[in-house]
Parts: structure tokens; C-alpha cells; sequence
């Protein structure tokens, strides 16, 4: 098996922010209370007309070229997203034609929250079968295309954003790098506490299921947060138990950044010292398929990820869904 590693990141969020002031104006909601129940400040939310590969495209340009690579290098592209440009063709076609990426090929991937580290997993598969050399993973959401924001207990937590990874198989020199691990799981029990209900063939696009507002984001909180906090936590522990590891051993936590509680209780379970923890939630809200790499992104600027740092990867969500990842950052 040939390792798989992140050779490049480029992330992009749209310049426009939405502030908890903002949403004060909006619904009945304030600063306090977002601050307090989420963690969250602020979030990037698009300009209308802007949607998910237009973001793609922008972060996955910069990891082109942050490792010097032109878009005819990219053999595979898999974008994991809940929020695709139309449902086909494939927001991954959309991506490869806007980003000059001919003789790829590519699909998206839904798995909600838990997208960018199921897409790393079937991307980094693709190079570890030897198949591909250079697999572009997206994780990108336009989640403001699907929020009420006239529903306070959704519409204050959700953002936009893009983040964008090279995977490539790891060289004789750098062999201990690279994704060690993965371990994934859903769950479709949980399928009616997060979703949108309507628009695909179970309810297909009425004027009744716009009326009845079916085709935003439903959520659960309390039930979606009582799975997120146990799983989150048992996927990890599993994780590092499988690898005769402990949190002791991790440089940095990148948890999916769905709310600043559900971290905090993660990590607190886990032992992490809140150092290691990265928390950038107050200033992009849940981006969805994008909170990983973006988290990443900060925590290479804040010095808590570098060339052989040990980082664990974790996420909980609609579906529901549940992943994580170990990985000895490489670059
Ligand atoms: O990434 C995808 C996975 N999603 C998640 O992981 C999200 C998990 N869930 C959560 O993060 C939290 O459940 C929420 C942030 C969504 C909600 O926080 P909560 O502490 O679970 O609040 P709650 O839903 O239990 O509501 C508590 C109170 C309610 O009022 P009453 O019934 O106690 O009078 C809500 O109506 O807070 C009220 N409330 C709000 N008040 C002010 C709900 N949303 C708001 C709001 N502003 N925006």
C-alpha cells in the first residue's frame, strides 16, 4: 500500500460577513446567547449568485499553487459538499472545467459534516492502490443556499467556505508522513435530526414544499449534540487506541467545527491540553465540509501544525456521520 499524503492547502471565504449583530437584526436572537451556546462571532456568507465551486475553485487554485502544480496535474476530483451547484451535473465537473483540470475525472461526495475526511479517505485510497498520483480533495459549502434566516436556531451558526488539499503518495524520504488512519461510520437512524427535507425524489420541488419551507436545514439541536459530543469522543478514542496512541501523542486536535461546546467536551474527555485543540469556530461559523481544512489552515498559521506534527482529525453530522483521521502533516 503506498501512503497517501496533503501535499498543498489553499482555503477561500467570501469577503462578506455576517455578524451576530447582523443576525440581531434579523431574528429574535443576541451576541450573548450565539456567543455562549456556539462560540461563534462572525461568518463569511456569499453574495447572491455565488455558489460552491466558485469557492472551490478560489482554494483549490491556491493549492495549486502553494506546491507549484498546474490543473492539468490533478488526475482526480472529489468534492465533498452538501450544498453542490445543482444537483448534477456534479459540482467536481463544475470545479474541473472552471479550474482547467483536463483529463481528470471526479465526483462529489455528500456526507455532510463528515465530508472533507470521507473524501480524503476515498482520495487517499485512490493513490494508495497506486491508481493516481495527484487527487484534489474539496471541501466546500455554500450553506447560506439553504438556511432560513428566519429560523433562529439554524440560521446563527451556519457559514460559507472552501478548503482544498493535494494528496499525493509519500517519498522514500518522508515515508512517516502522510494520512496513517482513518476510521469512519454512519449511522441513518439519525437521518430525521439534520436535513432538508425536500427537493430530491422523496419530495420532489412543489410549491408546497417552498411554503412549508421544506427546503432548508431542519435540525434537532439537543439530539444532534448529544450524538456529536459521545461519537465525536468514541471515534477518537478508537482512533488512537487502534494506533497504540494517546492525546498525549497528538501535536494538535482539528476537530469539525459545529459548536465551540462540542469541542470543548470532546477534548476535555480525550485529555487534550486546550492548547492543542484548535477553535476557530468564532470567526467562520460551521462551514460544513469546509470547518476541517480551514481549522488546518489556522493552525498552520498559529504554529500548532508543521512539517512531522502528529494531527487528529474528527467529525459528527447529518446523516448521521461520523469520521476521523490521523495524520503526520508533511510539509
Ligand atoms: O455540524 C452539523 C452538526 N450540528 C451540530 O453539531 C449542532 C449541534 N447542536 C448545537 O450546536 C446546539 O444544539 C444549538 C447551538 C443548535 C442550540 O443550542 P442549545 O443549547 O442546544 O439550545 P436549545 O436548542 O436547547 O434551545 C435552548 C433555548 C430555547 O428556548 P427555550 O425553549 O429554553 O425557551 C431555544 O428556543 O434557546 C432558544 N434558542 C435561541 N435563543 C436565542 C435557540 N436558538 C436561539 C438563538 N437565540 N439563536
Amino acid at each position: 500500500m503506498i501512503r497517501a499524503k496533503i501535499s498543498a492547502l489553499g482555503c477561500y471565504t467570501p469577503p462578506r460577513i455576517l455578524s451576530n449583530s447582523d443576525l440581531e437584526r434579523m431574528v429574535e436572537t443576541s451576541d450573548a446567547w450565539i456567543r455562549e451556546r456556539t462560540g461563534i462571532l462572525e461568518r463569511h456568507i456569499v453574495d447572491k449568485g455565488v455558489a460552491t465551486s466558485d469557492l472551490a475553485v478560489e482554494a483549490a487554485k491556491c493549492a495549486l499553487a502553494q506546491r507549484g502544480l498546474s490543473p492539468t496535474d490533478i488526475e482526480v476530483i472529489i468534492v465533498a459538499t452538501v450544498t453542490p451547484d445543482t444537483f448534477f451535473p456534479s459540482t467536481a465537473c463544475l470545479l474541473q472545467d472552471k479550474l482547467g483540470a483536463r483529463g481528470a475525472w471526479g465526483f462529489d461526495l455528500s456526507a455532510a459534516c463528515s465530508g472533507f475526511i470521507y473524501a480524503l479517505t476515498a482520495g487517499s485510497q485512490l493513490i494508495a492502490s497506486g491508481a493516481h498520483k495527484r487527487v484534489l480533495v474539496v471541501g466546500a459549502d455554500v450553506m447560506s443556499s439553504i438556511i432560513n434566516y428566519e429560523d433562529r436556531a439554524t440560521c446563527v451558526i451556519f457559514g460559507d467556505g472552501a478548503g482544498a488539499v493535494v494528496l499525493e503518495p509519500v517519498s522514500d524520504s518522508d515515508d512517516s508522513m502522510g494520512l496513517l488512519d482513518f476510521m469512519n461510520e454512519i449511522d441513518g437512524s439519525g437521518a430525521p435530526y439534520l436535513q432538508m427535507p425536500a427537493g430530491g425524489s422523496r419530495l420532489p420541488s412543489s410549491v408546497e414544499t417552498v411554503r412549508s419551507k421544506l427546503h432548508y436545514v431542519h435540525q434537532d439541536g439537543p439530539q444532534v449534540f448529544k450524538f456529536a459530543v459521545r461519537k465525536m469522543y468514541d471515534v477518537c478514542e478508537a482512533i488512537l487506541k487502534r494506533n497504540s496512541l494517546t492525546a498525549a501523542d497528538l501535536d494538535v486536535f482539528i476537530p469539525h467545527q459545529a459548536n465551540r461546546r462540542i469541542i470543548e467536551a470532546t477534548a476535555e474527555r480525550l485529555g487534550m491540553n486546550p492548547d492543542k485543540v484548535m477553535i476557530n469556530i468564532d470567526h467562520y461559523g460551521n462551514t460544513t465540509a469546509a470547518t476541517i481544512p480551514l481549522a488546518t489552515a489556522d493552525a498552520i498559521r498559529q504554529g500548532k501544525l508543521r512539517k512531522g506534527s502528529l494531527a487528529l482529525y474528527a467529525a459528527a453530522g447529518a446523516g448521521y456521520t461520523v469520521g476521523a483521521a490521523l495524520v503526520r502533516w508533511a510539509y
